[in-house]
């Protein structure tokens, strides 16, 4: 490493408050160069590595010290420090290969960095345990895996353990934990991912170590945590992260002997029974997170006492508080509105009940509140508008009812996400209110927003989602709008908005008029475009298919008219299989998880439910003439394809059998003719056909689909010149001999391969987006259900991220 650099590294250090031998400047003789011995175990050290991209070129010459990644003591110039993180994990620049013992000859090392390489799954090498001078060692996300070696116990003087693997395929597992207590000086031990599933004794090996201030412990499947403890020695603990566990059955009551704990999260468990109100004695703690144990019951406390230790009470130290996602029910106690910190309030997906009194008003630092998904009625207080912090603002699905006006919202000059729907709620605005916001994120269906079209939406510049169905619109959809989401409105011809949109549903309104030509050039991102069932009529443009983003097409039920456009055959994003956008799957989420939370079993059929709403094209009930064009053959990443109830006519393409991945197909209620392709029976991925009501003639092709799935008449019915079977009209000249040919289920390894790559389609979505959208927190509860019932390695890795980007 440059000198330069080793400064930083040096500075890093001292902030993590390492103190690495002092300078001594009247200490005489400083040696020039490194130790050669040092020097020759760094060397052998690399002749082991696999450095396919030459991280370490700089390591040659004499001196060691300046090479990249190491640093050594001002006074005597030893390594102490091996710094090889790899800080692109994404890219290829991953060391790999065998971690050789001449390691070993660094004899002062204090600071040995490995984390985020790629070492193959190998174990930690047990010499780890002999550098008696470590004071940090990370090896997160560095591909080892495997039995923590108990030599690692040796380590005294080690003060930072990082063994935490947020990506892993890899997994460390411990067998017997009793070596952790020999880390005496330990002060921060991250061990997320780590497999602690059959170990009784970590609790006590952590229970003696008398510095150690945080304790990550999440996703180790661990089931069990000692409900009695003798004595709770955590004299230093401030953070406690068991989240993402499967601990049951009750929060053990030791926990709040620990009056220094700040951060507590026990979310993703199975805990059951009442929340103690034991709580109160915490009197430092910050950051309190019970979400996701589904068996909590009965209500929030209904009193906490003042407890005070230096001043310090729960009441003013508690700025994080996320109980989501529990069975808590009652109504909301008068102690929350005495949190003056508090930040973030989720008390969403529960069946809280009540109503929300004007106190929420006092609490002005909130910046998030999820009442979402509850059972709480009246009207919302307009001391919400106080809230000047606030950014997210959820109330959607509960039973509030009156009118919503500029008063609620005056102050809110941060809000970005506004969640409003499936209330009866009323909104209700000036002519010429101009909001204090700017929101990236509106949800508003089933609000009286009717019967104009609300003008205030015309100055919001930076809307990524826009939810409005079943408003109450009766209007076209006035010209500024589509340019406000199209950025021709300033939004002239200025890229900065018109990039940003990625999902518009305007379903279930009553707008008219015609999809403007140019909407198309417009909106390239836009991923999710949804306009059913509105009264749009004229033509479909044929620039819409510029829209290179689009994965989900739905103009169903409008009086569109025309041809469908060739240029359909370009929508570049449904010709291949794409992953899904992490945005667009909130989408579908608010659609249709539910039926996924409902289920507990089956997974995989629910998936393949998920699977089906990928890429779909969706023209049905309209009044479309023409051919179907067989330029929309070229989009073979379609995975539905419904133009069901239109005028069409013409053949069936015989090149449909291009769409490999189509799952779904509903030609019905048209009047197409001529035969069904025979190609069609080879169309493997077919779960479901419709081609009933039309002119079809001739013999239904032979094929395993055909036969196996849809033996069901029901499919061709309404064509009367269709003979074969499963029809009872035979063809002449031929006699159709029936097959049961099974085709078997997609088996398993296939399903899990699916599970993965849609995981990890998943987090680099989640990636690229979260520098420009704050994501609703509460979102990733759902996936944590969803996979949890399917496939637990990527429940694990999906919460991981999330947990990152959580604040
Ligand atoms: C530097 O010199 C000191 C004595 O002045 C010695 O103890 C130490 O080992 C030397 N360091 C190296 C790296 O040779
Ligand atoms: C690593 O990735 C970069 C860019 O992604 C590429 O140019 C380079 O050739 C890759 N190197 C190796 C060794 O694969
Ligand atoms: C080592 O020396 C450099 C100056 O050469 C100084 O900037 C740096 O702070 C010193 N490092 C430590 C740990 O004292
Ligand atoms: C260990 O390395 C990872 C990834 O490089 C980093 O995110 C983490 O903060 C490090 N752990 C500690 C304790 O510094
Ligand atoms: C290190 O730990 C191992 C296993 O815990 C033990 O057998 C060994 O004696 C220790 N070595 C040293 C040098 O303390
Ligand atoms: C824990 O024990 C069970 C039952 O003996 C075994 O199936 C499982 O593989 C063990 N887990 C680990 C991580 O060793
Ligand atoms: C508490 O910690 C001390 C060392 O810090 C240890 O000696 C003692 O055994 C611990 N007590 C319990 C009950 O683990
Ligand atoms: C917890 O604290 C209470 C008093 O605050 C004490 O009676 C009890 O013994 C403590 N429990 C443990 C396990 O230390
Ligand atoms: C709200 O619900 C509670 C019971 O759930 C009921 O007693 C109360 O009358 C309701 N209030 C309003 C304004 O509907
Ligand atoms: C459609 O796009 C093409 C190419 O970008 C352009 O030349 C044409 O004018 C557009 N047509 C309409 C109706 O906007
Ligand atoms: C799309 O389909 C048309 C007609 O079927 C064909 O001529 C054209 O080459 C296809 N384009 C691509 C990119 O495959
Ligand atoms: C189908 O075409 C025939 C004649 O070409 C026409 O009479 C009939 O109305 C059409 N049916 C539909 C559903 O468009």
């Amino acid at each position: 490493m440059a000198r330069g650099n080793a400064h930083f590294l040096i500075l890093i250090l001292s902030l993590l408050g390492i103190h690495l031998q002092e300078i001594n400047l009247c200490d005489g003789v400083l040696n020039s160069s490194c130790n050669p011995v040092e020097r020759s175990a760094l060397l052998e050290f690399k002749q082991g590595l696999k450095d396919t991209t030459n991280r370490l070129s700089s390591w040659m010459g004499e001196d060691c010290c300046k090479w990249e990644g190491v640093a050594c003591s001002n006074r005597t110039r030893h390594v102490i420090m091996l710094d090889l993180r790899n800080s692109h994990p994404f890219s290829n620049e991953s060391l790999g290969g065998e971690l050789k013992p001449s390691l070993l000859g660094l004899k002062y090392l204090k600071y040995l960095d490995l984390s985020m390489n790629n070492f193959g799954g190998v174990n930690v090498p047990k010499f780890m345990g002999s550098f008696h001078h470590l004071q940090y060692l990370n090896l997160s996300g560095a591909g080892l895996g495997g039995v923590l070696p108990h030599q690692l116990g040796n380590l005294s003087n080690l003060q930072y353990l990082d063994l935490n693997n947020d990506f892993g395929l890899d997994e460390f597992r411990i067998d017997d934990a009793l070596w952790i207590s020999g880390l005496s000086s330990l002060r921060h031990l991250k061990m997320k991912n780590v497999n602690l599933q059959n170990v009784s004794n970590w609790l006590q090996a952590l229970n003696v170590l008398p510095s150690v201030e945080e304790i990550h412990l999440s996703s180790c499947d661990i089931e069990h945590i000692p409900l009695s403890l003798q004595h709770v020695n955590f004299t230093s603990l401030a953070l406690l992260d068991l989240s993402g566990n499967r601990i049951s059955p009750s929060i053990p009551t030791w926990l709040f002997n620990i009056s220094g704990l700040q951060y507590l999260d026990l979310s993703h468990n199975n805990l059951h029974g009442h929340i103690p109100s034991l709580f109160e004695n915490l009197v430092s703690l910050n950051n309190l997170n019970l979400a996701a144990n589904s068996f909590i019951q009965g209500e929030i406390p209904i009193s906490l006492r003042n407890l005070c230790k230096l001043q310090s009470c729960i009441k003013t130290s508690l700025e994080i508080l996320e109980l989501s996602y529990t069975g808590l029910t009652g109504q909301l106690p008068e102690w929350l509105w005495e949190l003056k910190r508090l930040r973030s309030l989720d008390l969403s997906n529960n069946q809280i009940f009540g109503s929300i009194p004007a106190s929420l008003g006092q609490l002005v630092s909130l910046e998030e509140v999820y009442f979402n998904d509850n059972q709480i009625n009246g009207t919302i207080s307009e001391s919400v508008g106080r809230l000047s912090e606030l950014v997210y603002l959820d109330l959607n699905s509960n039973f509030f009812v009156g009118e919503m006006s500029e008063a609620h919202l005056a102050s809110l000059t941060k809000l970005k996400y506004l969640s409003l729907s499936s209330n009866s709620l009323a909104l209700k605005f000036e002519h010429n209110w101009l909001p204090p916001f700017q929101l990236e994120s509106i949800w508003m269906s089933s609000c009286i927003l009717g019967p104009d079209f609300p003008e205030w939406l015309q100055k919001q510049e930076n809307i990524l989602i826009l939810h409005m169905t079943n408003v109450g619109i009766v209007d076209a959809m006035p010209e500024w709008f589509w340019s406000l989401i199209s950025g021709a409105y300033y939004l002239p011809l200025s890229l900065k908005y018109c990039q940003k949109l990625l999902i518009l549903d305007l379903g279930y309104n009553e707008f008219s008029g015609e999809i403007p030509t140019w909407v198309g050039r417009r909106l390239i991102s836009l991923q999710f475009l949804r306009l059913r069932s509105n009264k749009l009529c004229g033509n479909i443009p044929p620039n819409l298919s510029l829209l290179g983003n689009i994965q989900i097409l739905d103009l169903v039920g409008n009086k569109l008219s025309g041809t469908i456009p060739q240029s359909f055959g370009n929508f570049i994003a449904m010709t291949v299989i794409r992953k899904i956008p992490s945005l667009l799957m909130h989408v579908l989420e608010v659609y249709y998880m539910e039926s996924m939370l409902v289920s507990t079993k089956g997974g995989s059929q629910e998936y393949n439910k998920l699977l089906t709403l990928l890429n779909i094209m969706d023209l049905s009930n309209n009044n479309l003439i023409g051919k179907i064009p067989t330029e929309l053959m070229n989009l073979s990443g379609l995975f539905g394809l419904d133009l069901s109830g239109n005028h069409l006519t013409g053949e069936i393409p015989e090149k449909i059998s291009a769409l490999q991945q189509l799952e779904s197909l509903d030609l019905s209620r048209n009047n197409l003719s001529g035969g069904i392709p025979h190609s069609m029976a080879n169309m493997s991925s077919l779960g479901f056909l419709n081609l009933s009501y039309n002119n079809l003639s001739g013999e239904i092709p032979l094929g395993n689909q055909l036969l196996t799935l849809f033996s069901d008449p029901l499919v061709y019915m309404g064509n009367f010149d269709l003979c074969g079977f499963p029809l009872d009209r035979s063809c002449k000249g031929s006699e159709t001999t029936q097959t049961s040919n099974h085709i078997d289920d997609k088996n398993e390894n296939e399903m899990i391969w699916l599970y993965i790559s849609f995981a990890l389609g998943f987090l680099t979505g989640f990636w690229t987006i979260c520098g420009t959208l704050l994501l609703k927190k509460n979102w990733k509860i759902c996936y944590f259900r969803f996979f949890d019932n399917t496939f637990d390695k990527v429940y694990v890795c999906i919460m991981m991220n999330f947990r990152k980007f959580a604040l």
